[in-house]
């Protein structure tokens, strides 16, 4: 039997490889994707993988797909978990775990494994993607069966066994990349009262140290999707890559915060998202000069319920589907030009235009206008209120 890993190179998924071959008398096929999470962690990814005792190492460029089919959908919904994290880990989740399973069909595996604990989100976004593509392979989950708890033990498991690793026993920072963000958890931040010190922060420049003149970025839209950054026209993944590096040198994207996980406890965690805020700052501001009313509530609605779909694993799912049919028949809308000024981690929207704005500064305008007839207003008031003045006046018989 043979077992496709989905590999990071770290010292975890290092020494799974091992561990699952002792353990179920199998062959170990690595997976890896490229999610853009840099090329420092992909580089010598293959020849570790083999060292680590796995058979074959694919690496999969999921890139474009990655910010085509997944962050761009989601942005149309507008889902922001919490009120706050932009989801850069749970939108990895199901690109990833649905390539994993294409390396599984092609090397004719009948099992899959990952390196997440048993105590996370990415447990059940992993495992709930192979459940809709591969409900027939089984999955192992070796942070659940194994009773290695510490990174030393783990270091002295491939130490038995004479495997190199680069990795050391003290690893602050729980930390997953990717082209949207970098999340970390750990160390002191799990102490809540804990200021994050500066060491924790790896993309974007302390908004203190930033250039003290703001930059200011256009971005264009075309039916939903980001297609120009400042007239460049650039690829999905190309043009967050570009707003990853303008929105990073202001210090922009950063968070910190307390969630509830899928699993029931609260975890702190902090998280960078330069181009993504950026984006969705942007994003928003067409949004709000081109749906009306009832359809904006609607869509902050729908971003609300996405985002718990999102950040709990469910993007194979029926719910999933309609949400995002919905977001897409807004996002047909969603075309124009927005500007952002970045300074000090902020990201302001300062100009916004659009072909199919509703503004209209001639109904708007506090000056005399020709187009509007402030006496109709009296009967809509009248209409509008009708229900309370009748509840009144009944009171008052
Ligand atoms: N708490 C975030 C989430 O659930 C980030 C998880 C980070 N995952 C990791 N394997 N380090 O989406
Ligand atoms: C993990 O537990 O593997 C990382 C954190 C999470 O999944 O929420």
């Amino acid at each position: 039997n043979k077992i496709v890993l989905a590999y990071s190179g770290g010292l975890d998924t290092s020494a799974i490889i091992p561990w699952l071959k002792e353990t179920y008398q199998c062959e170990v096929v690595a997976f890896a994707a490229d999610v853009g999470q840099g090329d420092d962690e992909l580089e010598g990814l293959q020849q570790k993988a083999i060292a680590s005792g796995a058979s074959e190492c694919h690496i999969v460029d999921l890139k474009e797909e990655f910010v085509r089919d997944y962050i761009y959908p989601t942005i149309t919904t507008g889902a922001v978990y919490e009120g706050e994290y932009l989801l850069g880990t749970s939108m990895a989740r199901p690109v990833i775990a649905k390539a994993q399973v294409e390396v599984a069909r092609k090397v004719g595996a009948d099992a899959l494994s990952h390196g997440c604990t048993g105590k996370g989100n990415d447990q059940v976004r992993f495992e709930s993607a192979f459940a809709a593509l591969a409900p027939d392979l089984k999955v192992i989950a070796p942070w659940r069966e194994w009773d290695m708890v510490s990174r030393e033990d783990l270091l002295d498991y491939l130490a038995k066994r004479d495997i190199p690793t680069t990795a050391s026993a003290t690893k602050i920072y729980s930390r997953d990349a990717n082209a949207w963000h970098i999340s970390h958890e750990g160390g002191e931040l799990e102490d809540p009262w804990q200021e994050p010190s500066k060491e924790v922060w790896t993309m974007t420049v302390d908004p203190e140290d930033a250039p003290d003149t703001p930059e200011r970025v256009t971005l264009s839209f075309k039916e939903g999707k980001l297609t120009h950054v400042n007239d460049e026209a650039l690829t999905p993944y190309q043009a967050l890559v570009k707003l990853n590096t303008l929105a990073a040198a202001h210090g922009v994207g950063r968070i910190d915060i307390v969630e509830n996980r899928l699993v029931g406890m609260k975890s702190r965690g902090c998280y960078e998202t330069p181009g993504g805020t950026v984006m969705l700052a942007a994003y928003k501001a067409l949004e709000t000069m081109i749906l009306d009313k009832a359809s904006l509530k609607y869509r902050e609605q729908l971003a609300l319920e996405f985002s718990h779909v999102m950040y709990d694993g469910r993007w194979f799912t029926p719910l999933n589907d309609a949400l995002l049919a919905g977001a897409a028949s807004f996002a047909k809308k969603i075309t124009g030009d927005i500007v952002v000024k970045l300074y000090k981690g902020q990201a302001t929207v300062t100009q916004r235009r659009s072909p199919n704005s509703l503004y209209s500064e001639d109904f708007a305008t506090f000056g005399a206008d020709d187009v509007y007839d402030q006496k109709h207003a009296e009967g809509f008031i009248r209409l509008f209120s009708l229900s309370s003045r009748i509840d009144t006046l009944k009171k008052q018989q």
